[in-house]
């Protein structure tokens, strides 16, 4: 099998892919809430801190439908939150001209950074699809402010170490020892406060044909050397 490099992967047919689904809304059968067990702005509402804006990052944004649902929301609200989403594929449902403190912005989360810190990072449906994601959770980790919080989707499946073993329950040990959560079940990796997080596996190249993960979608499994040295200790 030939690992495609992060050039090749973004021009690749299953990420670019125009048939997923980047149309979430906020809330509902097809929204955020749902996917990540979590109301976005129910939980920056209860945390708008005095001298600064909330702010919510929302990577692999899709098209912002539900970005711009929660900007329009905390507009009617007269709420301040800062909102920004990023995705790859610049097609972006058009903004109000009035809305304030949203942004969308066509970029690879490979060499995008913030130029801020953020009380909430989501990630739907987003790692699927992405290269390296061990190094997108741990820049993802280290945006956050103290207190923040990043969720994300993640199929442990779609980690493999370099002899097409599956590495997702070795990668996991190694998420909770620097102090992330993840949820079998919901296959939700969280993050609680901001770390900076360092993960003993080196990225060698990602496979855009590995096909159907748990959400039915194609995907791509993305493959590690574990560091020397660096095996799982046992907990
Ligand atoms: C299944 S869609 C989910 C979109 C949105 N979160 C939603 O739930 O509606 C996955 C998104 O990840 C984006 N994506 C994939 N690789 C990316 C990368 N390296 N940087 C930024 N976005 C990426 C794709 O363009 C796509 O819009």
């Amino acid at each position: 099998m030939k690992l495609r490099g992060d050039d090749e992967l973004e021009r690749s047919a299953i990420v670019a892919n125009c048939r997923m689904n980047r149309e979430r809304e906020l809330a509902g059968s097809n929204g955020y809430s749902r996917e990540i067990g979590l109301d976005p702005l129910d939980f920056l509402r209860a945390r708008i801190p005095p001298g600064r804006l909330p702010a919510w990052l929302d990577l692999c944004c899709g098209t912002g439908r539900a970005l711009i649902q929660a900007a329009r929301a905390c507009q009617a609200e007269g709420m301040d939150i800062e909102i920004v989403g990023v995705d790859l594929v610049g097609m972006f449902h058009r903004l109000d001209p009035d809305l304030k403190h949203l942004r969308l912005v066509e970029a690879s989360l490979r060499t995008w950074h913030p130029d801020r810190q953020f009380d909430l990072i989501t990630c739907i449906h987003g790692l699927h699809y992405v290269g390296d994601k061990l190094v997108l959770i741990a820049r993802a980790a280290s945006w956050l402010v103290e207190d923040g919080l990043f969720v994300a989707n993640l199929d442990l499946e779609n980690l493999k170490l370099v002899d097409g073993m599956a590495g997702g329950r070795k990668v996991v040990v190694e998420l909770r020892r620097a102090g992330m959560e993840y949820d079998r079940r919901r296959r939700l990796l969280t993050c609680r406060g901001r770390k900076d997080v360092s993960l003993p596996y080196r990225y060698l190249g990602a496979d855009d044909e590995a096909g159907p993960n748990y959400t039915g979608q194609p995907a791509v499994d993305s493959y590690y050397q574990p560091e020397l040295g660096a095996e799982p200790r046992p907990r």
